[in-house]
């Protein structure tokens, strides 16, 4: 088994055609351990978004081109996989949750229908295998009633129930990644420690590696253990969180920090 749970090499992404090609993410290379959790920060835009959807084999393809000397997940090498195999690995052994907490909810079917249909694709479980497995799960994710939330739609319940479904449909099959885009940041305040705290207790318990991506410093210093700074497409710091903190290397860093200190960030 080899150490890393993800090994980027070289990733590069560009976006547009012709003159209105952009390369949004620059050649950027980390490695993900097994069972840690790596924050990636930087201000909007630097590309931290479209680093997780070119791993996950969500861009599409007409419109962005996604380079790589290697996206390993595990012994499996992911880079230039067919999108019908990237299905597969996708949800099981990697999956994401996203900023705006519908976004992995179709509106037209009930909660219950739609976590069942992970255990359904992923496991080939039968209708009620997958319900009971769907009931557990939501159960883990804090729901005491999963009765219920199972017969809801999502227009029904509040953005932080939604994100917990993400979450449980995300961590259904107990994937070896997950990688969490700012899952947070379209919550309300009170919310948003509940539900990371949530996503990372289920993540401890399936030792399941996270990359978690946020702005918030704060986040950073309580859940990760290592950081990757990124800025306008480029990773321009890695270190351990201690590190990060007391000593950071790169100018841009040390600007975040002062940033997040005068409450700007
Ligand atoms: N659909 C798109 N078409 C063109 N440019 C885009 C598109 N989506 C994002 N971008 C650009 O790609 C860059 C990286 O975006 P993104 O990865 O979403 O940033 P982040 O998640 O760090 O805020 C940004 O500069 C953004 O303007
Ligand atoms: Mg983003």
């Amino acid at each position: 088994m080899t150490a890393s749970a993800l090994d980027i090499r070289h990733l590069s992404v560009d976006l547009g055609s012709g003159k209105e090609r952009r390369t949004v993410v620059d050649s950027v290379s980390f490695e993900l351990r097994r069972g840690e959790v790596l924050a990636l920060v930087g201000e909007s835009g630097c590309g931290k978004s479209k680093t997780a959807e070119a791993i996950m084999g969500l861009l599409p393809p007409g419109r962005s081109r996604v380079r790589a000397e290697r996206i390993r997940l595990g012994e499996h090498e992911l880079k230039d996989l067919p999108s019908r195999a990237m299905r597969k690995f996708r949800g099981r052994d990697i999956s994401m949750v996203f900023q705006e907490p519908r976004a992995a909810l179709d509106p037209v079917f009930r909660v219950g229908q739609q976590v069942s249909s992970v255990f359904r694709r992923h496991r080939g479980h039968s209708g009620s295998k997958a319900r009971t497995a769907s009931a557990e799960m939501l159960l883990r994710v804090g729901f005491a009633e999963p009765g219920r939330v199972m017969r809801a739609y999502p227009h029904e319940l509040s953005g932080g129930m939604c994100q917990r479904i993400g979450i449980a449909m995300a961590m259904a099959c107990r994937p070896q990644v997950l990688i969490a885009d700012e899952p947070t940041s379209a919550l309300d305040v009170t919310t948003q420690a509940q539900v990371l705290a949530q996503l990372i207790r289920s993540c401890r318990q399936e030792e399941t590696a996270v990359l978690l991506i946020t702005h918030d410093l704060g986040v950073v210093a309580q859940y990760s253990q290592r950081a990757l700074v990124m800025r306008q497409g480029k990773l321009v710091e890695e270190a351990s969180v201690a590190d990060l903190f007391t000593r950071p290397h790169n100018e841009y860093t040390r600007s975040l920090l002062t940033m997040a200190q005068a409450g700007m960030a």
